[in-house]
């Protein structure tokens, strides 16, 4: 049998590489075991950031939505098929906390009014991999991966925060950065209306 010495291959397995194409906008970041994302952004509202990997081949974006909120809140993020600049038409992932296990579960959603139903599985997204998200250090993530509509690499964005009413997602509020939450976006290029983003902490393993 073929004998390999392993410790031939000094940290491999602990190697960090940091790839810093610019200093603002993202902070170094964590994902689970075997996430890893090129590019990110600093969204313009709720604090929120966006980090994700286009592969050109095949018209997909794996990408990780991380934003701050109440363990007893929600977040989303999705992509307006239909109109930039608007929730209405938008397909979205949202984030909670499942009633009976407290685990997080991923609600996905097409919002057909402003009072939508939230019923799920009505995404107009072609969904690949199944969503996961986790709850960790005071902020939601939500991993998802997208065929980008279109095989377009700019999509209108839009992403959202809000609290739960019995357990159920509420009403997020209407005023603030809750109605600036829109951003159009080319993962392609990165370029988005409000600043160029960065390149993020690259883990490889
Ligand atoms: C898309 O292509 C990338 C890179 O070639 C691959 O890692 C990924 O699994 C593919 N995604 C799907 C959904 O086929
Ligand atoms: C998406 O577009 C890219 C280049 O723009 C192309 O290489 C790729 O084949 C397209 N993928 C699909 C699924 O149409
Ligand atoms: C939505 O459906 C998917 C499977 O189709 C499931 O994994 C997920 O937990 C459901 N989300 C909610 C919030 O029930």
């Amino acid at each position: 049998m073929a004998r390999r010495n392993h410790s031939s291959w000094p940290l491999s397995g602990a190697m960090l590489v940091l790839l810093f194409a610019a200093a603002q906008g993202c902070a170094p970041a964590t994902f689970q075991p075997g996430r890893s994302f090129q590019r990110c952004a600093a969204l313009p509202a709720l604090g929120a950031t966006l980090y994700w990997t286009y592969h050109a081949a095949n018209g997909t974006a794996e990408l990780a939505f991380r934003a701050p909120q109440s363990a007893a809140g929600w977040v989303a993020w999705g992509i307006n098929t239909e109109r930039p600049g608007s929730m209405v038409g938008s397909s979205v992932f949202v984030a909670s906390p499942a009633a009976a296990s407290g685990a997080v579960s991923v609600l996905m959603t097409f919002l057909e009014s402003t009072s939508p139903g939230l019923a799920n599985g009505t995404l107009k997204l072609d969904v690949p991999v199944a969503p996961v998200a986790q709850y960790t250090a005071g902020a939601y993530t939500v991993y998802v991966t997208v065929a980008l509509p279109g095989n377009s690499t700019r999509q209108n964005t839009v992403w959202q925060a809000g609290a739960l009413s019995g357990g159920h997602i509420a009403a997020h509020p209407m005023s603030g950065p809750n109605l600036q939450s829109t951003m159009t976006l080319d993962f392609l290029s990165g370029g988005t209306g409000t600043g160029e983003p960065n390149f993020v902490v690259h883990r490889r393993t």
